[in-house]
């Protein structure tokens, strides 16, 4: 038995959907324990390429149990849409491939209003560059406990009556703060109780389900969203998204218990990106940055919007080392570095005559870093079809040596392309 978490290392887009993909093979469970549909998660199987925003990325093994923990945010509409398109693709979701946890906040449409407002409202310098899918003032409710959860919609009394203390409050901001048009009590009563007709087969105790699971020896796989620098406690505050991101989560996120975790795997892109605003100390703004934006395919899965590229950063590396414990890395789109040259790696920054090996706490510090790299030997051979370490050119295996020098932690997994196969599995944490 083994229960392993997935997490991002950077700033999300690291490549999590295609490994978790790749080993839920191994898995009987897919949790997601965080985020909303902010998260854009890419697997390649069979040469058709899905994207998955809020089904965890296990759903397309018919045999495997997947599970929405408490800890993520849920839009209805979407998830419906995500579930319809399954069925058409000859996959339904049934109640005994998938549980949303009766905790999980519901992302309201004044959430994706008052997200959008919000950005608006602030000098460029300011604006976060969130998905606009409402998932702060969805988080930012559940905190203020004023929340209304998945199992909220099942009890049309309960809802009722929180939907109306929304309703209200939110009208006052989307009027009075933003000048904007206020909502409709029943439109969204009516489109929600819609919802929960749908989703109550769905909906049940997911802690519990896992606990069992757990007893009876099976095999569970956590899946992060975003990365360990957009965490909202660890990360480039306030350029984060509103979860933490990290490994402690998956716990929190599901209701399971820490001591039953076996292993942490971070991805980690082989480069960095960087989808929205806020500080990225090692940018590329020249032609290497838009040859990996290029060659990476570098586009949101969620927004579309270009990600901004630079060089790999193993001071946010070992950041995502401490933080959420990893035990082995998956180094993802090593074949992106292929033909680019000599290559550099930053291991440290500076600011105002002070070196740092850690992400500094000051966002002000943070925007004024500038790394200290090492330079490394790159190769020019197309590695996309290598399927073993001894097949990989010299300076590829040394690049991947020198990342597990600098971040103390072994390669578990090494990805030569999106599709499932393009992998090299060198050590499966579910063994
Ligand atoms: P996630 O949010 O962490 O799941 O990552 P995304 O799906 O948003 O972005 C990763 C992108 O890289 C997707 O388009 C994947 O299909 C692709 N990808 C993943 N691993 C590799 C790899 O090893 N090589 C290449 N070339 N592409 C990869
Ligand atoms: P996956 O799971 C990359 C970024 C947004 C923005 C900030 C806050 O695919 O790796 P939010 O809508 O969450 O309030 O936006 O976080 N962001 C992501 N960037 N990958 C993601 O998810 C992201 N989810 C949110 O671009 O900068
Ligand atoms: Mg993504």
């Amino acid at each position: 038995m083994a229960n392993v978490i997935i997490i991002g290392t950077q700033w999300g887009d690291e490549g999590k959907g295609k490994i978790v993909d790749l080993l839920t093979r191994y898995a009987d469970y897919v949790v997601r324990f965080q985020g909303g549909n902010n998260a854009g998660h890419t697997l390649v199987v069979d040469g058709k390429k899905y994207i998955f925003h809020l089904i965890p990325s296990g759903i397309l093994y018919d045999n495997k149990k997947c599970m929405i923990g408490n800890g993520v945010v849920i839009d209805p509409e979407i998830l419906l849409g995500e579930m319809a398109e399954l069925d058409a693709t000859g996959l339904p979701v049934t109640p005994n491939r998938l549980t949303i946890s009766e905790n999980a906040h519901l992302i309201m449409p004044y959430h994706k209003l008052l997200d959008g407002a919000s950005e608006q409202s602030k000098e460029d310098g300011a604006k976060i560059g969130t998905t606009g899918r409402g998932i702060g003032p969805c988080y930012g409710d559940k905190i203020l406990r004023t929340g209304i959860k998945a199992g909220d919609i099942l009890d049309e009394a309960l809802f009722r009556e929180k939907l109306r203390e929304n309703v209200e409050e939110k009208n006052f901001l989307l009027t009075e703060k933003y000048q904007a048009a206020p909502i409709k009590f029943d439109d969204i009563l009516r489109e929600f109780l819609g919802y929960a007709e749908q989703l109550a087969p769905f909906i049940g105790n997911v802690s519990v389900e896992l606990d069992e699971a757990r007893k009876a020896g099976k095999h569970i796989l956590f899946e992060g969203a975003q990365g360990t620098q957009l965490d909202i406690d660890h990360g480039t505050y306030p350029f984060v998204t509103s979860s933490n991101t990290i490994a402690g989560n998956a716990c929190t996120g599901t209701g399971f218990g820490p001591a039953h975790i076996d292993a942490v795997i971070g991805i980690l892109k082989a480069y960095t990106t960087r989808v929205g605003s806020g500080p990225f100390p090692s940018e590329l703004f020249d032609e290497t940055g838009d040859a990996l934006q290029k060659k990476g395919g570098e586009f949101g899965a969620t927004t579309g919007r270009k990600r901004r590229c630079g060089w790999l950063d193993t001071v946010v590396a070992r950041d995502a080392v401490r933080l959420n414990g990893i035990t082995g890395l998956a180094i993802t789109k090593l074949d992106v570095l292929s033909n680019q040259g000599n290559l550099k790696i930053a291991t440290s920054y500076e600011a105002d005559g002070k070196r740092y090996h850690a992400m500094p706490g000051n966002i002000r510090t943070v925007e004024r870093l500038t790394p200290c790299y090492e330079d490394i030997a790159g190769w020019q051979e197309d590695i996309s079809r290598v399927r073993s370490i001894e097949e990989l050119p010299v300076a590829a295996r040394d690049y991947v040596k020198r990342v597990e020098d600098l971040t103390e932690t072994p390669a578990s997994v090494l990805s030569v392309g999106p599709a499932r196969d393009e992998t090299l599995l060198l050590r499966n944490p579910f063994e």
